[in-house]
Parts: structure tokens; sequence; C-alpha cells
């Protein structure tokens, strides 16, 4: 378990809590690995019914560290293997998942939450997926499940446009179920999942698949997308964007011949 994740068991939940504060909660590979190795470890447990994944320090997460974008748009020994298993464990995650969002949710902290199950946020938080600014492109199977629970012109708006969603509009999507004050995010987070710990197991896991349908579709998306994404790591529109987030300064894109 990296430092930067603290995965902690009670009452039938694993409670996820990503734990950078210094650096916006920005997920780095070893932060993915332990993401990863926590579901999965959850999963495979008979006590566990339910994750419930949250934040610290007042924020959900900056996304993907950007340090760690340009030493894997560089070569740099591994790519982004530990991001490729995460992204890919999404759609498989076997038991429910509960994202609790305070703050900032950027990049796949946004994308994330579309295959989570029940998503409550405080007034604060607000949603973002600057991909394209990045010169990236759309990850997590998100140009897929997000206009299918949005709409194409919404989904337009945070993936193309990098507009920010404030909770309510978050809401009103559809891709948060309730707002909640900041004192009550962990606790309806934590009693949506104990109530779920009570519900007769195999009818929970045989109606979770059938609301969530095949994922053979959104895996399909999954590694679509990560191949343009790979591909466009390396663009040199990319690491001007990523060397300017790292100077603070704007970035300047070459303009087409
Ligand atoms: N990757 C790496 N470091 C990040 C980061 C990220 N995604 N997000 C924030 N940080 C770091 C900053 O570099 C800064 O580090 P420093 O103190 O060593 O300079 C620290 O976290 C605090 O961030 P800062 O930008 O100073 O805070 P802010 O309150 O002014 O802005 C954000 C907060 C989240 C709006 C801004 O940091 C941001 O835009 N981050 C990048 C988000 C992003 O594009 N993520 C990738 C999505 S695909």
């Amino acid at each position: 378990m990296s430092a930067e994740v603290t995965a902690t068991s009670a009452s039938g939940v694993q409670v996820l809590r990503l734990m950078r504060p210094d650096k916006k909660n920005a997920l780095t590979r070893p932060m993915y690995k332990a993401l990863c190795d926590a579901l999965e470890a959850g999963d495979a447990d008979a006590a566990i019914a339910a994750h419930v994944l949250t934040g610290s320090g007042g924020m959900f997460t900056a996304g993907n560290d950007i340090n760690d974008f340009l030493a894997a748009g560089m070569g740099a020994a591994g790519g982004v293997n530990e991001v490729l298993r995460f992204i890919r464990l999404l759609p498989l995650i076997k038991k429910p998942v509960i994202a609790a969002v305070e703050g900032i949710a950027i990049g796949i902290g946004t994308t994330l939450l579309f295959h989570c199950d029940l998503v409550y946020a405080t007034p604060d938080a607000t949603f973002a997926t600057p991909f394209l600014d990045l010169g990236l492109v759309p990850e997590a199977g998100s140009s897929l499940l997000m206009p299918r629970m949005m709409g194409s012109h919404r989904s337009f708006e945070m993936l193309v446009m990098g507009d920010t969603f404030s909770a309510e509009r978050a809401r009103e999507a559809g891709f948060v179920n309730a707002v909640v004050p900041a004192d009550q995010l962990e606790k309806t987070a934590m009693r949506a999942a104990k109530r779920l710990a009570a519900k007769p197991p195999e009818a929970l896991a045989i109606a979770r698949a059938m609301l969530r349908g095949s994922p053979a579709e959104i895996s399909a998306r999954v590694d679509e997308e990560a191949i343009a994404f790979e591909r466009r790591l390396k663009s040199p529109e990319a690491r001007e964007a990523f060397q300017a987030f790292l100077e603070k300064r704007p970035p300047e894109f070459a303009k087409p011949t």
C-alpha cells in the first residue's frame, strides 16, 4: 500500500482514501497500484460488500500527476502501465463503488465517477476533464460513458470545451446522486455502503451486473482511447502543455502551417 492511498475496512465496507494533499491528491503510479491492489483484494474478500473512494484535505484529486505524464511521454521505463491497469480495472470492479467527492475532481478524478454506482459531492465540489487543453484525448471509457449518462452536448462541454461543472450541475447532469454538506459527506457515503452490506450479496451482485450491462463494450473503448492517449502523451502539444503547467505559465501551441 502506498503511503498516499490508505485502505481501511470495517462493517463490510472498504474505504480507500487519497492522501497527497500537498499535490492536490494528484495520482502517481504507486497510488494507482495501491488502488488496484486494494480494489482487487476487496473484491476477493467475502467480508467486503462495497468500496468507498474519497480524498483528503478538502479535495478529491487533481487527476493524474503531470510529472508522470511528462515522463511517460518521454518513454520512461514502464510507460503508463499502472494507469492502464487502473482504467482497465474500473469497468470490471465486482462490488459497488461509492465515491465521496469534496473539492476538485479533475481528469481521472471525474472520469472514474462514471464507473461508480453512487456519487455524493459537497457543494464546493467541481468536476473537470481538461484533456484536450493538455493536448490529450478522453480516457477511462469517458467518450462512451459520459454521452450515455448525460448526453452528447453536455459531454462535449466537459470533454472538449474543458468546462468545469459545479456540484449542482453534476447532479443535474446525473453523475452525482446528491449534494451534501462537507460534514455529512463521508457519513452519507458510509450509510449507503452499510445499507449495501446488509443486502443479500448474491442478489446484489446479479442486479448490479444487470444494471451495468456487459463490460466488454466499455473495456474495448477504454483500450481504444488508451492507444490514442498514449500517442498523444508523446505529442509536441501535450509536452508543451505539461511543461507549461509545471513552469506555471500559459502553454504556447504551434499553429498548423
Ligand atoms: N500533477 C502534478 N502536480 C500537481 C497536479 C497534477 N495533476 N495538480 C496540482 N499539482 C501540484 C502543483 O504543481 C503544486 O505543486 P508545488 O506546490 O510544488 O508548486 C501543488 O500541487 C499545488 O497546486 P497549485 O497549482 O499551486 O494549486 P492551485 O490551488 O493554484 O490550483 C489546481 C489547483 C488543481 C486547479 C491546479 O493545480 C491544476 O490545474 N492542476 C492540474 C490539473 C490537471 O490538469 N490534471 C490532469 C488532468 S488530465
